[in-house]
């Protein structure tokens, strides 16, 4: 798989935002640990505020991916150190769907024909909301609860028995009587509609982190490490089925959760008894009626089986029970109007058109926003140029149909145009940045000669709306690498106004009261917010003020020891768009000085044909031949990098042939995990000694560096007679 971490957050496919996810979360979940718990970091602080960063931002762009584990659900809090896992006694179940009326017959029909023999078999079933929460399974040993765990992967959860205990809903001791010894009661735990508003709103009045919708929320409480934050967050249960018992709580289900209800649970109300598919189906209906008005979300209603007897002989395929199903409901629309449509500035420069809506709640949550994604699906078509919403564009003023299916984003999906206003003119996406006024273009996909879907603003360096990540870029690790300036307070710096252009970096010393001044205003602003917080998150907060107090003198140092960048670094730092870490390398190499790389990049620039002034170079295609023309025919870069160039001197770059002339000339291959060096500092490094590096092995290969780990490159090497060297003797054959 190509590597995503430094792929920008809207050029993500929706799997590969879902893979960042995965990955963010887990790397941040393993410094927390090292950091709170082992007190031992792995990661500088910049690292991790970019870790986290990146995730907020893919979760801003990809709402409907936010994961129960994310990290922003524990933003100010110290990290779960991770709950102890619980064996469930019997597995938890999914369930198979129903989208249509059909699906249910057939369902119907199956278990006829699986009961044929029992001629006069009257199955009956139940049928009662999909509740849409996190389901949790409840021991209860002699009528006493004494572990609730997560469903987990189904067989195995986590211990989260201290929150469940602050469920008003969930009973420390069972009522009434007649409970099995031990019964495993399962249901969903869930936040109402009214419950989620109120923390949405604390949360805002106290500068704290924003909710994305109640079942997300109601799972982030209930991972929470300290049962206090999950008891401050109003949670619901209801109990609709069961997992090991000792014994059946009655003969059917409906009866079975009539139990509960005795018991001291909360159960649905909507639950019913049916014989036959209409009257399921009627019972979908009714509730599907109500959803609206129950606040709280259900995505459906799930059919069972009446008669354990039959559950039992129906039995179970793969995780699912065959004696159920769960009809789901379609996506939730409504109509409203669109107000307005604004540009927003990405932090690649992409133009993001966003619809403002006249607010309309949607399965139970108000829409006002909605992406427009870009100028072809405003137009009515999709990326293949094909026609999307039957061909028809959307106006300024237009009624529109949009959709909200479940945890996913809303859509326009129809326009009514028998409600167009006659004046509606068809919208004119800006060819201008709004943000910076720099002209904004579709580029041309090299490869397939289409135009990009997405208009970008060419102000680089001078917009601000990039300025930001572009400065990030340019101090990161590949970059000029400058040890404490992290994210964080490149954005406190930013925002302050010490900051716009990666030049004002090396002249923050000469600005020390400034800067002093802005970082104890932080200070302040974070000793305000965790006044407003409580206990646990006083203290986590307390961690990160700590974090964030830098020696300024020790800051100074560093931004002072980076004066002097190797040349490939500092034109990587640029942030050149498609010039990475390898081109630069190459540029480098090519140019040997920034002056050079100057002076071509601008003759190229103004030519009429680029592709005849640039030199033909291994490597360089022409889409790095056009991004520097970009770059270099852009004045106002001209003043950004004559700045920049005021304050850091780039090393020449020198191929150190003579010296190392064991390499140079050579092509070398590197493999396997590499312990003593990233894959791009092995690479620039052999690079400067004048070495090609490959990334397959071939009969042309000289060397294969192999870490461990190595597989079909080391075999390929063998085969082919190709040396190999491990790290150190790779050291040892270069110098170093
Ligand atoms: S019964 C043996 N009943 O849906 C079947 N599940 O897709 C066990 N859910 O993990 C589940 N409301 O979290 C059942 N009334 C309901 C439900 C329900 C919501 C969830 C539950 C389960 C998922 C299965």
């Amino acid at each position: 798989m190509t590597d995503l971490t430094h792929k920008p957050v809207d050029e993500l496919t929706e799997a590969e935002a879902d893979a960042e996810l995965a990955r963010l979360a887990s790397a941040i979940a393993a410094a927390d640990i090292a950091y709170h718990q082992n007190d031992a970091p792995e990661i500088t602080d910049a690292e991790y505020d970019g870790l986290r960063r990146r995730n907020d931002a893919i979760e801003a762009a990809f709402p409907h991916l936010v994961r129960e584990d994310s990290p922003s659900m524990s933003v100010g809090a110290p990290p779960a150190e991770g709950f102890a896992k619980v064996r469930h006694g019997e597995p938890m179940l999914s369930l198979a769907k129903a989208y249509t009326d059909d699906d249910v017959l057939d369902f119907i029909e199956r278990g006829r024909r699986f009961f044929e023999r029992d001629k006069d078999l009257e199955i009956a079933f139940t049928a009662e909301p999909k509740i849409d929460g996190l389901s949790a399974s409840l021991r209860y040993e002699k009528g006493v609860f004494v572990q609730g765990a997560t469903r987990g992967d189904g067989t195995v959860g986590e211990d989260i028995t201290a929150n469940l205990r602050t469920i008003a809903d969930i009973p420390e001791r069972l009522a009434g009587s007649g409970w099995p010894d031990v019964i495993e009661i399962r249901g969903e735990v869930y936040m109402s509609y009214a419950e989620f508003q109120a923390l949405k709103a604390r949360s805002a009045a106290a500068g704290g982190q924003d909710y994305v919708n109640p079942r997300n929320t109601a799972a982030g409480s209930l991972r929470q490490k300290d049962p206090a934050v999950t008891a401050s967050r109003k949670l619901n249960f209801f109990a609709y089925a069961w997992g090991y018992t000792t014994a059946d709580p009655a003969p059917t289900q409906f009866e079975s959760v009539q139990k509960f209800a005795e018991w001291g649970f909360r159960v649905s109300p909507l639950m019913v008894r049916a014989q036959s598919a209409e009257e399921l189906i009627a019972q979908y209906r009714l509730i599907e009626q109500q959803r609206s008005s129950l606040g709280y979300d259900i995505d459906g209603v799930v059919y069972k089986v009446d008669q354990l007897e039959l559950q039992r002989r129906w039995g179970f395929v793969t995780g699912e029970p065959r004696w159920a199903v769960a009809h789901k409901f379609p996506a939730e629309q409504a109509t409203t109007v669109v107000r307005s449509i604004d540009i927003q500035v990405g932090r690649t420069g992409t133009l993001a058109p966003v619809a403002r809506l006249e607010p309309v709640t949607v399965g139970g949550v108000v829409v006002e926003n909605v992406t427009l994604h870009n100028e072809d699906y405003i137009r009515g078509i999709d990326s293949k140029g094909e026609p999307i919403r039957e061909g028809i564009d959307i106006r300024i003023g237009d009624t529109v149909v949009i959709q909200r299916a479940g945890d996913v984003i809303p859509q326009i999906v129809r326009v009514v145009l028998d409600k167009r206003p006659a004046e509606a003119q068809p919208y004119q996406f800006p060819h201008v940045c709004p943000v910076c006024g720099s002209a904004a273009t579709r580029e041309i996909n090299e490869k397939t000669g289409k135009e990009d879907s997405r208009r970008r603003c060419t102000g680089e360096l001078i917009c601000p709306a990039q300025a930001i990540e572009r400065l990030r870029h340019f101090v990161s690790r590949g970059a000029m690498d400058i040890e404490g300036l992290g994210a964080e307070n490149i954005d406190l710096f930013f925002q302050a106004g010490l900051v716009r252009t990666a030049a004002d970096i090396f002249t923050l010393k000469d600005r020390r009261p400034e800067v002093q001044q802005a970082l104890a205003e932080r200070r302040e602003a974070q000793a305000r917010q965790r006044e407003a917080a409580s206990g646990k998150v006083r203290k986590a907060v307390r961690a990160v003020e700590e974090r964030n107090y830098e020696g300024l003198d020790k800051l100074f140092a560093a931004i002072d020891a980076r004066r002097n960048p190797e040349l490939d670094r500092f034109i990587f730092a640029l942030g050149i768009r498609h010039i990475g870490e390898t081109t630069a390398a190459v540029l480098a190499r090519t140019f040997g000085s920034m002056e050079e790389l100057i002076r071509v990049g601008k003759l190229t620039a103004a030519a009429a044909d680029p592709a005849s002034v640039f030199p033909s170079v291994d490597g360089i295609g022409g889409t790095v031949v056009g991004a520097l023309v970009d770059f270099f025919g852009n004045e106002r870069n001209d003043d950004v990098v004559e700045a920049l160039l005021a304050q850091v001197t780039p090393q020449p770059y020198v191929v150190n042939v003579s010296a190392d002339s064991l390499v140079a000339g050579k092509t070398v291959v590197f493999t396997g995990s590499l312990e003593k060096m990233t894959r791009s500092e092995a690479k620039a490094m052999a690079e400067r000694l004048g070495a090609k590096v490959a990334g397959s092995v071939s009969a042309k290969t000289d060397i294969l560096v192999a870490g461990p780990g190595a597989g079909s490159k080391l075999k390929a090497a063998s085969d082919l007679g190709v040396e190999v060297l491990t790290e150190d003797q790779w050291f040892a054959r270069i110098g170093k």
